[in-house]
Formats: structure tokens, sequence, C-alpha cells
């Protein structure tokens, strides 16, 4: 685990060391000389933005990119009007990638007044051949450029751009190596996510992810537990373990280990009170995992399985590997082991040749299930999966109108999920102030949902049981019980 380490030790006169982690704290050593001579030029601090767009994964990649920044004597910034901002991308729906370009314009006005500002970009959108010749042809304005497989070389990297003034691009196909012990600034004290395995090996048929993040790769149970350990003895007390597909976590380590023999263990570390994990795939959640799940409170209620379509003959065409029966099936016996479990997916609408009878498959599912929540998307085509190849892609007011038909039955049903639980006293996990309301904190059940109560940020961090005084469909508002 990374501890503090006093730059200031490091001889940058001399050659940079080959092993890492050590030859980033090298570069971030060089860097923070650099940012120090900016902020005797500029007569105040330097400071840095990042925006990060896409999943969880994601949003854990940027407390890495934000623990380099800090580290190297940056502070944080809370607009974009800052003197280093880095875009942490994501591609999985065009939607957003058209983020991206949108802001960049507005970056590039602000750099022009500015020119000693850095722009970098990173993540999933970067690891398309495309939209790095678009940014090279149109976008010359961008210093640094680098993808999913690289970022824990952002110290060298920042290193490399403050050295020369051209565009500075280093995008890797693929990566077997996994480097630890570097700094982490996460963004809430009393929780965090933890990276348990990189990469995706399913190739469903409409997804861009396994293309951009590369094939499985499952950290050491060892550093992982490690991790938590630290991360406990530093005041946490939720985790969330965070993979593309846990289920198949550890089935290429040398020593191969389960993914519900991992949760067990991290179940042991002492000050651990919430672990949580994301995502499950259906085709490999094993009746060892809805065991572990039963047997440990620790484990949140909540699983988040995604459908994707409730159509066998789509799921087939998807490449889900599984069908409309057996993830029926799954989910029995997931009430069965666990009756107060909270269930919630993501379900894909327009997949390439949907027929009304498909989304009707669609629409029983999440009607039988009775989700608490679900991500609906519109399916987008994304060049170079196997679905974009396919003809039958379904009209766009067709689309739109499953689309609100679905929406309208995931609302209903999860407002009646959470109507049920009106009066219960729950135990909820306080994570911030109330945005709208000062008098107010919202808190989080084990089950994911979300409550509204009075209280003070002395509570933040803290489990505290509370009543669920008023149901609002999505959330409640609660009391101090
Ligand atoms: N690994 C996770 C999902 C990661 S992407 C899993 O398998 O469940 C998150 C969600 O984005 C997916 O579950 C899917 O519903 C959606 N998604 C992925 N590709 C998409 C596409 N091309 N169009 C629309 N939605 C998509
Ligand atoms: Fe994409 Fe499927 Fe992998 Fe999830 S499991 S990231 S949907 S390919
Ligand atoms: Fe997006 Fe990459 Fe996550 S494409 S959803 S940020 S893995």
């Amino acid at each position: 685990m990374y501890h503090e380490i006093d730059l200031k030790q490091i001889d940058i006169n001399q050659e940079p060391p080959v092993e890492e982690p050590e030859r980033q704290y090298y570069f971030m050593a060089k860097c923070r000389e650099h940012v120090e001579a900016l902020e005797r030029k500029l007569g105040r601090r330097p400071c840095f933005f990042t925006q990060t767009f896409g999943c969880q994964m994601n949003a854990r990649d940027s407390e890495k990119l934000t623990g380099i920044l800090e580290q190297i004597g940056y502070q944080a910034a809370d607009s974009e009007e800052a003197d280093f901002v880095i875009y942490n991308t994501c591609t999985v729906r065009e939607n957003a990638n058209n983020k991206v370009w949108g802001r960049l314009g507005y970056l590039n006005t602000y750099k022009k007044q500015h020119p000693h500002m850095k722009i970098a970009l990173c993540g999933c959108m970067m690891q398309e051949p495309e939209v790095i010749e678009k940014l090279k042809k149109s976008y010359r304005f961008v210093d640094l450029i680098f993808g999913t497989h690289n970022i824990y070389k952002f110290a060298e990297l920042i290193a490399l751009s403050f050295a020369q003034d051209r565009m500075v691009t280093d995008i890797w196909e693929s990566t077997d190596q996994i480097v630890e012990d570097l700094p982490i600034e996460r963004k809430y004290r009393f929780k965090s996510g933890v990276n348990i395995m990189f990469g995706c090996n399913n190739f469903c048929s409409y997804c861009i992810v396994p293309y951009v993040r590369g094939r499985e790769r499952s950290r050491k149970p060892e550093d992982i537990v490690r991790e938590v350990e630290a991360l406990a003895a530093d005041g946490v007390v939720e985790v969330m373990l965070l993979g593309q597909n846990v289920n198949s976590y550890g089935k290429n380590l040398e020593t191969p280990v389960s993914f519900a023999e991992l949760l067990e263990r991290i179940t042991q570390i002492e000050g651990i009170q919430r672990i949580r994990f994301m995502t499950s795939h259906p085709k490999d959640l094993s009746d060892e995992l809805i065991d572990v799940m039963a047997r440990c409170d620790k484990i949140c209620r909540h699983l988040h399985l995604p459908l994707q379509s409730g159509s066998s003959r789509i799921l087939k065409e998807m490449n889900r590997r599984y069908d409309k029966e057996q993830y029926l099936a799954l989910v029995k016996n997931i009430r069965q082991a666990v009756p107060n479990i909270a269930l919630t997916t993501d379900i894909i609408v327009g997949f390439p040749g949907e027929t009304e009878e498909d989304f009707d498959e669609t629409m029983d599912v999440v009607k039988q299930v009775g989700y608490d929540s679900a991500f609906t998307f519109i399916y987008s085509k994304r060049t170079g999966t196997p679905a974009a190849e396919l003809k039958q892609q379904v009209p766009e007011e067709v689309v739109k109108d499953r689309f609100d038909r679905l929406l309208k039955e995931v609302q209903q049903g999860a407002a009646k999920r959470a109507q049920a639980l009106t009066g219960r006293v729950e135990e909820v996990l306080v994570e911030e102030v109330n945005q709208q309301e000062e008098a107010l904190v919202t808190g989080r059940l084990s089950n994911n949902f979300i409550v509204h109560f009075p209280g003070t940020n002395e509570l933040i961090g803290k489990i505290v049981a509370v009543r669920l005084k008023e149901c609002k469909g999505f959330y409640f508002y609660g009391e101090m019980a």
C-alpha cells in the first residue's frame, strides 16, 4: 500500500529507476520541481480539474489521477478554468463521446487566454484509433493523451509534456501489467472503490469495453486485502469491489481464487462494515456467491444484475450466454436465499432486430422481477463491435416509444418496492449534507436506497438507525430512530 513518500529524498539528477512504482515516484519528484517553478511565476498555487465520464471504474481511476496531481503540487479547483485540466473519458455510448467533443471547444477558448495551461485526455475513448486521429488533426491544443493501459504512467507522461511543447500521445493496445502502490486521493473519506480486476473477456456483441479495456486481469487477493486493510485503518467503513464482471474474478491467477472466497476474506477485515460490488454477470453468478451473501451481513443487501434484454433470442444475439428462463431462475434462487435483497439492472432498448415481441419479453421480465431500480439505455452503435454490422437497426421513433414504456414500468415497479419499506427502521450510512436543504443529511441503506433526514455534518461517515417515514418513489424522508 502507498505510504507518504518524501519526494524531496529522490535525486532527480540521476537516471530514472526502471522498476515500478519507483520510476513514477522519480517522475513525481521531477514534476514537483516544475510545478514549484510555475507557482513562483504565477504568484499562486497552480490548480487542477479532473472531469470523469462513465462508470465506477473510471471514477476510481480519476482518484488515482488526482492523487498524482496533488503529489506534484497542484491543488484542486472546482471548475475547468484551471492550470491543468484532465478529462477521463468513456466511450460506451455515442453520447459519452459527444460530451467530450463539446467541452473541448470551450477548453480551447480558455487556453488561448492562458497559454501555460495543460489539457490532458485519458480513458476509454482514447483507445479508439479514430478518436486519436481526429485529435491529432483538429485538436492540436491538447497537450497530453494516454489510454487505459498506461494510466499508472501519468507522472512520467506529465514530466514528458512539461519538457516539450508538442502534443504527447501514448496509447497502448494492451497490457498484462498491474502496478500497485501509487498515490490515490479518495473523494469520500469513509467509503472507497477498490479495483479487484481490470478488463473484460465477454465480448457482448454491442459492447466496446473489451476493446478499450483489454483482457481480464485480476489483482492478487493479498494485494486487495492489504489495500482494504489500509483503507479501514484510514477510516473507510464501506468498500465497493469493482470489475466489469466480478463473478469471474481470480480465474486466471496463478493460484485461482473465487470471487466468493475473496468476498469472505474481506468480510473478516476489522473496521469494514459494508461491502458492495459491481458488476455481476448473470452467467457467472455462482451458488457459492449466493451462499456467502446469505451468510455475511456485512455484504450489502443489493445486487446489480444486468439483464440487457428479456428475449432469449436477442440475448443470444447479444452473446450474453444466458436466456430468459435462466435469468429468472437465478433471481428466484437469490431471493430465496437473501429475501430482503434489492435487485437492480441495466437494460438496452432497440438492439438491432429487436421486435415488438422481443420487447414484450423484456417488459415481462421487468414485471416478474420487480427491480428496485434500473438503468435503461437506448442501443448505441459502436464501431468495431459485431452488433454494429447487423443490418436491421430499429427505427428511432420505435425505440423511443419502447424506451418510454419501459421507463414507466421500471419506475412504477421501483416505487412499489420502495413503498413497501415505509415505516421501517434501517441502518443508514450518512454520506453528505443534503445539497438542497442544509438541515438534512443524506444517507444510503444497505439495499442502496437513499434517505434524507434531519442531522448535521458530524454524522457523515457514521452508520445510524433511521425510520423511513415517507416514500418519494426513488428515495425517502426519515428521522433518526
Ligand atoms: N460489465 C457490465 C456493464 C458495463 S457497461 C455488465 O456486463 O453488466 C454498462 C452498461 O452499458 C451495460 O450493462 C449496458 O446495458 C450498457 N451498454 C453497453 N454497451 C452499450 C451500447 N452499445 N448501447 C447502449 N448501451 C450499452
Ligand atoms: Fe461489456 Fe459485456 Fe463486458 Fe459488460 S460483460 S463490459 S456488457 S462486454
Ligand atoms: Fe465507459 Fe470505459 Fe466504463 S467505456 S462505462 S468508462 S469501462
